[in-house]
């Protein structure tokens, strides 16, 4: 039997290519590194992490059971020994205090339903002095995947985006500053990435890609059932436009904001 497409889990690694050896810059493991990693996902960053921290250890922490339970596939089938990988909260998980050296995040920190109380818990989980490092995109306007599929998909209409608890939650560095000092970071540094996002080889890949992301679950409740094929010929349209010969790609911005426990 041959997997629906549409029940396959987005590939964050394939899209963010471009964004990960920008990352793994900005992160700078060193060897003793005790690293957090929020929102993990399926942990190619923890990974990474536990990689450079060979005196050290990297622990990854998502709320999806799911995404834990593949991390911890993929770290065993590379014979990590210094990683583990939580299903937990990071806004109320009670993680041991002071326990890491360095928090990091590769668009995991956006999401939370109450930020103020997960920086304080995640600062309190980092030891004085601890850097946390985070991904996270810039406003929607910039970014050409987001248009593109709320116009392709939506009939051009946008649903309004939540103030907390969306992909752009962060896009104001202004916010992002204030959250972070509040929750008890100093040196706050913003830094702009810009970078292409990849969605597949051709247009049915990107489309089938596209189809498990969240954000297009919600657009097409809004569609009429009558015009939802014409949404989906419209979306695989602009992204035969897109297909380049290295496959479909969309610009996109993000910040790298590091800050340091105070
Ligand atoms: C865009 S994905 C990024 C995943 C991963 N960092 C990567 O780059 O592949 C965002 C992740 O944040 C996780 N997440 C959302 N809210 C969370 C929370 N409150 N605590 C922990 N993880 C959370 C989601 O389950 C999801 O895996």
């Amino acid at each position: 039997m041959t997997a629906d497409p549409q029940n396959l889990p987005f590939d964050y690694d394939a899209e963010l290519r471009r964004y990960h050896q920008r990352l793994l810059t900005a992160m700078d493991v060193g060897p003793d590194d005790n690293v957090l990693d929020i929102g993990c996902g399926t942990g190619l960053t923890t990974r990474e992490a536990a990689r450079r921290a060979v005196s050290g250890s990297a622990v990854g922490v998502d709320i999806s059971a799911g995404m834990v339970a593949t991390a911890r596939r993929l770290s065993e089938q590379d014979g990590l020994r210094n990683v583990h990988f939580e299903q937990a909260d990071a806004q109320v998980h009670p993680f041991p205090a002071e326990r890491f050296s360095l928090g990091i995040s590769r668009f995991g920190t956006m999401f939370f339903t109450d930020p103020d109380a997960a920086f304080t818990n995640i600062a309190r989980a980092l030891r004085p002095g601890a850097r946390l490092v985070q991904l996270v995109w810039q406003d929607s306007r910039h970014q050409e995947w987001a248009t593109v599929i709320r116009h392709a998909l939506g009939d051009g209409r946008t649903p309004p985006v939540p103030a907390v608890g969306n992909a752009f939650s962060l896009a104001n560095p202004a916010d992002a500053e204030r959250l972070l000092t509040a929750a008890g970071f100093i040196d706050i540094q913003v830094t702009d990435v810009r970078e292409p996002v990849y969605y597949g080889s051709d247009a049915e890949a990107a489309f089938n890609a596209i189809r498990s992301l969240g954000m297009t679950q919600d657009l097409r409740t809004d569609v009429d059932p009558a015009q939802t094929e014409h949404a989906h010929q419209r979306l695989l349209d602009t992204l035969a436009a897109h297909h380049t010969a290295d496959g479909v790609w969309f610009d996109s911005r993000a910040w790298v904001i590091t800050a340091q426990r105070r």
